[in-house]
């Protein structure tokens, strides 16, 4: 539960350090634990630890621009919809995988941080060439893997604003 509540965004890695391939592996099993619609099977993933591809990527948008900062990158692909069962909800499959990447990032110690890729379109495009996604898949997400730079400093203030919750009806 604490890797939940202490999840930050990290933007500042140390490059002097990188996370091992078993590892990363290791975070695609947690994605893939994540729920899906009809149990679809809708996920792929690419590992990018080359630094041109990440340089590349760091281009696509302002907030990709972190990317430059870290030496390791998950992208979470979305396959086909047409080969899918209920491709309306692939979107919230996608998202699941990427918040269980987040959460077991955090309870390895390692820093991480979501870029938002779909649904702009000109920002999936520009991933998919860069990928080299092919046949109706596309890029989802791009998340930064690494170690923090400096230990990740927790806001102390309570994230929940107690007036979100409703009772029953809104
Ligand atoms: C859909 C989505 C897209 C995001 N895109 C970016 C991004 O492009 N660049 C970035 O630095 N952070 C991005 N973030 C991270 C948010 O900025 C961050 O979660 C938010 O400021 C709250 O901070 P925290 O994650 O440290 O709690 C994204 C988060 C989400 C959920």
């Amino acid at each position: 539960m604490d890797a939940i509540k202490n999840r930050r965004s990290v933007r500042d890695y140390d490059l002097t350090k990188k996370v091992s391939y078993a590892t990363l592996v290791e975070l695609c099993r947690y994605a893939e634990s994540a729920p899906s619609a009809r149990n679809q099977k809708g996920r792929e993933y690419i590992i990018i630890d080359d630094e041109k591809v990440i340089a590349e990527l760091s281009l696509v948008s302002k907030g990709s621009m972190v990317l430059s900062k870290c030496n390791t990158v998950l992208a979470i692909i979305g396959k086909n919809r047409e080969e899918l069962s209920t491709p309306q909800m692939l979107d919230q499959d996608l998202a699941c995988a990427v918040e269980n990447v987040l959460i077991a990032a955090t309870s390895m110690h390692l820093g991480s941080c979501y870029i938002g890729i779909h649904p702009i379109e000109d920002r999936v495009a520009a991933c998919d060439e860069i990928l080299g996604i092919t046949g109706g898949a596309h890029t989802f997400a791009l998340i930064a893997i690494g170690y923090p730079l400096e230990e990740t400093v927790f806001y102390d203030k309570e994230k929940l604003d107690e007036a979100s919750i409703h009772h029953n009806r809104y």
